[in-house]
């Protein structure tokens, strides 16, 4: 039997965590249970969109609790009705299937293009994903991530999504064959340390799958619901995806997650697809306060203005210390630190009370609330030009 010598021990230990135990969180803040106060530019890896504890999600949540939590995926219900219609009226699809995670949704998006192979193109199975990308960590969804830390674990891996390259549509070309059903990719691979697909890229991938008849999925679990700026990432690119998924920022915090797709893409039948929790009230209701917010124009552009400071923030700060370029769109982008230091800025950021991601080791992660004050992004600015100065002075451009 396991012996349980530490509250710590109990819990599978599947990755590095401080010793630190958050407890209360408000906007753009949290507190560990020694009262230590932290600014926080992770945001539950930019899912809290409105901050951490939004009162109209704690509301919404709270109100659905209290008449229906769950009917049975079996039946509808009034909640997730509203959320499909207000998703799909605000977007380029037609149809949604509710998830729980984003590698769920991802994994629907597997297996809707599959289906769409059967049905339509002779059996064609193969889906052309990307070096670097990352879709989620199912066995299917490992198998459709470009990450190398990937590539040893849990074999035999899901076949059927060769790699191409970003940014290199002669590198999507080769791989094009009779087998191919589809292209899927994030319009900014986060994980990967945020590199933007550039939107003639993406226009040009458009194209490319219109030419072939293959479905373009793009994968906006970290990039849609505002984070680059607008609601859905494909609005910069002035094209639509055949499929998209969403995750993350589309229950402000609680696990929601969605598979769009339009009227000639969703193709699945009774059988194909399902779950326990899919598109529970409890969950929709928070999905709906989080919508209703989030699709306000003026929000869409306080957030655009916000990450277009924090941009040019972080220039400034690159620029002092000799850092490199700032990357991504809106609210999620990269600081290149051209070293391998992520990991001692981020350790020393937490000490400092400020929460910061190095999803690479040369590079940082900024993906805070949407709704973040410019004192909030000059405060964490200031924390970590602190650090960067004890640490660094030799890096400084004079
Ligand atoms: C682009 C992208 N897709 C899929 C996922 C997987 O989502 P989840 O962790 O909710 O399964 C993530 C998570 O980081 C992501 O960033």
């Amino acid at each position: 039997m396991l012996k349980v010598p530490h509250p710590f021990d109990a819990l599978m230990d599947i990755t590095a965590r401080p010793p630190t135990v958050f407890v209360r969180g408000e906007g753009s803040y949290l507190w560990d249970d020694t009262g230590k106060r932290y600014l926080d530019f992770i945001q539950g890896w930019a899912v809290n969109c409105l901050g951490h504890a939004p009162s109209c999600v704690a509301e919404a949540i709270a109100a659905q609790a209290k008449v229906l939590i769950t009917p049975s995926p079996a039946y509808y219900n009034a909640a997730s009705l509203k959320l499909a219609k207000a998703l799909v009226e605000n977007s380029a699809f037609d149809q949604v299937f509710f998830a729980n995670s984003g590698a769920e949704a991802n994994e629907g998006a597997i297996k809707l293009a599959r289906k769409y192979g059967a049905r339509h193109r002779g059996g064609a199975f193969e889906i052309i994903t990307f070096e670097g990308g990352f879709h989620g960590r199912t066995l299917a969804t490992m198998s459709a991530s470009g990450k190398k830390a990937f590539e040893p674990l849990f074999e035999p891996k899901v076949a059927g999504f060769p790699k191409a390259k970003l940014n290199d549509l002669d590198s999507v070309k080769a791989l094009v064959n009779d087998n191919t059903v589809a292209v899927m990719l994030e319009p900014i691979q986060g994980e990967a340390g945020v590199w933007p697909a550039t939107d003639q890229f993406l226009q040009a991938l458009r194209a490319l799958t219109c030419e072939h008849g293959l479905l373009l999925i793009f994968d906006e679990i970290q990039t849609g619901m505002g984070r680059t700026g607008k609601l859905f990432h494909y609005e910069h690119a002035g094209i639509a995806p055949d499929i998209m998924t969403l995750g993350k920022g589309i229950g402000g915090g609680v696990p929601l997650a969605a598979l769009l797709a339009t009227e000639q893409a969703s193709c699945f039948e009774h059988g194909d697809q399902g779950g326990t929790f899919n598109g529970n009230p409890l969950m929709c209701a928070a999905g709906l306060a989080v919508l209703e917010q989030v699709s306000k124009p003026a929000f869409l552009k306080a957030a655009c203005d916000a990450g277009l400071f924090l941009e040019s923030e972080l220039q400034k700060l690159s620029a002092r210390h000799g850092l490199g370029e700032v990357r991504g769109r809106g609210l999620l982008l990269a600081l290149d630190l051209k070293l391998p230091m992520g990991a001692s800025l981020v350790a020393q950021a937490l000490e400092a009370g400020l929460l910061l991601n190095s999803p690479q080791p040369d590079a940082l992660r900024f993906m805070p609330a949407l709704n973040v004050t410019r004192e909030e992004i000059g405060e964490m600015i200031d924390g970590l030009d602190a650090i960067l100065t004890r640490g660094g002075a030799a890096r400084r451009v004079a």
